[in-house]
């Protein structure tokens, strides 16, 4: 996709973070943009952005397949056409996965995971049709590797990741190029908005100050991890990666992939406890 004029693009959690400063920056482009999220009242927000003749604002729950394809046929239908998905909606769950609820870790794959694959089937009929297309799809950092306390988190993102590299060869004779996107730490609402059961440290006494934890050590504003997308999406990136956290820890997962962890954990549990005495 070499530019974003008169393009349609959709957009799921684009009521908050890194979904919202996409519509921003796709706004700001020149493209249509259908924007959906569950949280209604912060979608509706995103109004002062563009009226109706340019953005769409849809209440979806992105685990709703029934939903999401009512969706793809509202924006089909008010734009006439369909040139992107960007499968970005997630959540955020921290618990160990020994003690972990299989209600928790299905909440989560319903939005990370079957939040992706909805959205992909939903639009691909659309995409097929047109002349050049893309399906983003947001995996993580840690669709790269592992952590503690992040075992529903990370096999739903590395799942996103295996879905999406196999989907682009399967569409390999197509128009439609597929992007999968690792962020690291990026300054949204994830944090404040997950369910945390258990801490990174194993310290109960740690759960709460989780999110705070988090947005101390984010250090990429959503802006920059829009334009990122935005870049891969011109220029047909098969993967990329999102600030240098995501950079180095990817360098050191490719150096040491059986035993990274005796390297990493170590490091998160010392940098972890410093950030503690800050928030
Ligand atoms: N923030 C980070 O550090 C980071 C790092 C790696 C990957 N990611 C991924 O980036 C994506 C965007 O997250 P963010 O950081 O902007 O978080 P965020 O919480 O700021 O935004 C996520 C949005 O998704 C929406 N959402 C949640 N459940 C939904 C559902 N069932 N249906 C539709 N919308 C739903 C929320 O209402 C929210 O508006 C997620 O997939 C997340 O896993 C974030």
């Amino acid at each position: 996709m070499k530019n974003f004029k008169n393009k349609v693009i959709a957009v799921t959690g684009a009521a908050s973070g890194i979904g919202r400063a996409l519509v921003e920056g796709l706004l700001a482009s020149g493209a249509n943009v259908a924007a959906s999220d569950v949280d209604s009242a912060n979608l509706q927000a995103l109004r002062k952005l563009g009226d109706v003749g340019v953005l769409l604002l849809s209440t979806v729950d992105v685990g709703d397949q029934t939903a999401m394809q009512v969706w793809a046929n509202e924006v089909k239908n008010h734009f006439g056409e369909v040139d992107g998905v960007i499968n970005n909606a997630g959540v955020a769950l921290s618990c160990h996965a020994a003690d972990q609820p299989r209600a928790q870790m299905e909440w989560l794959f319903n939005i990370n995971y079957w939040g992706v694959i909805n959205g992909v089937e939903a639009f691909l009929p659309e995409l097929m049709r047109r002349p050049e297309a893309c399906i983003v799809n947001i995996s993580s950092l840690f669709g790269l590797l592992s952590v503690p306390s992040q075992s529903a988190y990370n096999a739903a993102k590395f799942a996103v990741r295996g879905y999406s590299e196999s989907l682009r060869q399967d569409l390999r004779e197509t128009a439609i190029k597929v992007v999968t996107v690792h962020p690291g730490g990026i300054q949204t609402n994830i944090a404040n908005n997950g369910r945390h059961l258990h801490s990174i440290t194993g310290s109960a006494a740690d759960v709460d100050k989780t999110a705070a934890l988090f947005n101390s050590i984010a250090a990429t504003s959503p802006a920059y991890a829009a334009k990122k997308i935005m870049r891969g999406m011109q220029k047909s990136t098969p993967r990329v990666l999102i600030g240098s956290d995501a950079w180095f820890l990817d360098k050191v997962q490719r150096l040491f992939p059986a035993w990274y962890d005796r390297l990493l954990v170590p490091m998160m549990t010392v940098g972890t406890r410093m950030a503690l005495k800050r928030v």
